[in-house]
């Protein structure tokens, strides 16, 4: 009778689980790779699914190199790859706050400040570039930066990776990651192998599901009338002509300024520091705008902290417009629509130093 009762029960069960979970993830067979994408439960009917809308949902992913993130994240959370032996990729971008550090500028080695906010990792996949002027060509490319940059982690490439290379439990794993590919037949790690893990990490740093997202997919219920009417307005007044695609932004470089001098900051010139073509003056990649609320303050210069005053200067500055109270609220309700699901990181627990490992160096 048990017998009978728990067949009953275990197949019952696998058919909620084919039902449910089959239709989103058709690739959640492969077990190596479950656990990093994330799924999403939706509430409400489905009527139809707004593909032709300028906005597309983030896509929900599980095809990951388990190993190769496992390694990547370890990395972003190890201080040892700074000089002082105490900065992470994780102090500058936090993931309990929305993947910034919801500061100014940031504060990195010997407590200098940074000249520039620090924008979100999250979903800095769906970038064309990486950096406010996007000097680096892809995420792999930007991780080298801040480990050798003397503001952020103040250490050089050589440095961190002999760090790396004095302790066995990431020679192993180096090795079990990357032995099997061909441009890495050594016993030792390169500079490379951690910027390409760490970007691995990052890939799977996006929080699909937003209620946005949601409603993007058919699920009327999902936002409000004035989040809904919020959505209009910011296609109407011009906002969706840069912020658009999955990202909501990240796929051109744009003037800061557009309709009016941006006047607040005319030291920092964008994209002209990469080309040198004077056109180019005051360009800065069009940021994305998903998890837009948890990362104030706004703009390279973080002139402002409140995100109604970030859409105020927008329409000012990039639309040459004035927005009654009535409209900012509501396209501010709208922005707050795209705050997805945040990436659920189980904190890593990293190998000791040896006797061989430079030692932190605060100076
Ligand atoms: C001391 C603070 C600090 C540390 C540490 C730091 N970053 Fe950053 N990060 C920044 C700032 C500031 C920027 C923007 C710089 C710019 O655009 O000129 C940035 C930009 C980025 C970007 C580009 C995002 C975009 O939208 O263009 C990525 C990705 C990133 N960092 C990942 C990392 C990784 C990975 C590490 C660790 C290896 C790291 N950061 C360490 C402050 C920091
Ligand atoms: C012509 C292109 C363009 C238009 C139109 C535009 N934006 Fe932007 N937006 C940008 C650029 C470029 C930035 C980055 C400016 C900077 O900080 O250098 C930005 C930044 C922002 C930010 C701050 C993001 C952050 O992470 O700091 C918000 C919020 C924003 N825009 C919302 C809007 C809204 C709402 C509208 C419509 C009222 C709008 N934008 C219209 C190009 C545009």
């Amino acid at each position: 009778m048990k017998i009978i009762k728990f067949t009953a029960i275990c197949s019952l069960s696998i058919i909620i689980v084919i039902n449910v979970v089959m239709p989103q993830f058709t690739t959640a067979a492969d077990e190596s790779k479950i656990g990093y994408g994330r799924g999403g439960r939706m509430s409400g009917s489905s009527k139809s699914s707004r593909s032709d809308e300028p906005i597309k949902p983030i896509p929900i992913n599980f095809d990951y190199d388990r190993a190769k993130v496992e390694l990547g994240k370890k990395l972003f959370f190890e201080p040892r790859l700074s000089k002082s032996g105490w900065i992470t990729c994780n102090s500058c971008h936090n993931l309990s706050t929305g993947g910034a550090d919801n500061l100014p500028t940031s504060i990195g080695h010997k407590w200098f400040f940074g000249p520039i906010n620090s924008p979100t990792v999250l979903n800095s996949k769906f970038n064309l570039a990486q950096f406010w002027d996007g000097r680096a060509k892809d995420l792999k490319e930007q991780a080298g930066g801040p480990i050798a940059n003397p503001l952020e982690m103040g250490s050089n490439h050589e440095l961190a990776v002999s760090v790396l290379q004095s302790i066995p439990q990431y020679v192993k794993w180096f090795n079990e990651v990357y032995a099997s590919k061909e441009m890495y037949t050594d016993e030792k790690i390169h500079i490379d192998q951690v910027t390409d893990a760490i970007a691995a990490f990052e890939e799977t740093l996006t929080t699909p599901n937003s209620r946005f997202d949601q409603w993007l997919n058919g699920y009327d219920k999902s936002i409000t009338k004035s989040e809904l009417e919020g959505y209009t307005l910011f296609k109407e007044k011009g906002c969706i002509s840069c912020h658009n695609g999955v990202g909501v932004g990240g796929n051109s470089y744009q003037k800061f300024g557009v309709a009016k001098p941006y006047d607040k900051d005319t030291d920092t010139l964008g994209r002209y520091n990469v080309t040198n073509d004077d056109k180019d003056r005051y360009f800065f990649k069009v940021p994305l705008l998903r998890n837009i609320e948890l990362t104030a303050p706004y703009f390279h210069d973080a002139s402002t902290w409140d995100l109604s005053e970030a859409v105020n200067i927008m329409a000012e500055y990039q639309l040459g417009t004035t927005l009654t109270d009535g409209e900012t609220k509501k396209i501010v309700a709208f922005l707050r629509t795209l705050t997805g699901d945040q990436p659920s990181i189980t904190f890593p627990i990293i190998p000791p130093s040896t006797s061989t490992t430079p030692e932190p160096n605060r100076n």
